[in-house]
């Protein structure tokens, strides 16, 4: 039988945090979809389509990692997509506490999905997609902290604004 996780969440923007994670679910299962959640913020910084786009930029050559949208309850679209395990990064004990909410009335909901936290790389865990704007936005620096791809795309965010 094979096995397919789903990580959901905002990615706006996609960090390295949430490449690491991704790529250890891709290690861990055979299949892993990426899932954003569509209109997760009134005014999230990237579009549903530009963070699609990147996350699928970075993952190209990986054919076991998938890159799809969702809205609605996240069990009703796990058990759409024939999924019964939810990823999800643990960074820090103040993470766990949400965590812990989502996994237990994620549970409630749908008692045949299971949801698995995984550490991401030490260098990782103060990273947030919160933090990575607000520092780019005040003129700090984020290389290292997200993708080349998604810095750029940061860069033409700012420039715009400023036209
Ligand atoms: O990366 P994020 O923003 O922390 O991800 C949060 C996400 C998308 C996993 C969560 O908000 C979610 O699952 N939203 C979908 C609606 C839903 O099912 N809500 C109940 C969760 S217990």
């Amino acid at each position: 039988m094979s096995t397919l996780a789903v990580y959901p969440g905002s990615f706006d923007p996609l960090t390295n945090g949430h490449v690491d994670i991704i790529s250890r679910g891709a290690r861990l299962f055979d299949r892993i979809i990426v899932a954003m959640l569509v209109n997760a913020e009134k005014q999230p910084l990237f579009t549903t389509q530009e963070r699609v786009d990147i996350c699928r930029a970075v993952f190209k050559g990986q054919p076991n990692v998938e890159i799809d949208t969702f809205d609605g309850l996240l069990v009703d679209y796990v058990a759409r997509r024939g999924a019964n395990v939810i990823v999800r990064g643990l960074r820090a004990i103040s993470d766990f506490e949400y965590e812990f909410q989502m996994a237990l009335m994620n549970r409630r909901l749908d008692g045949g999905i299971e949801t698995i936290f995984m550490m991401p790389a030490e260098q990782y865990t103060y990273i947030s997609s919160r933090l990575i704007k607000e520092v780019f936005s005040l003129g700090g620096r984020v290389d290292g902290l997200v993708p080349e791809l998604v810095e750029a795309r940061l860069r033409d965010k700012v420039l715009a604004r400023g036209k």
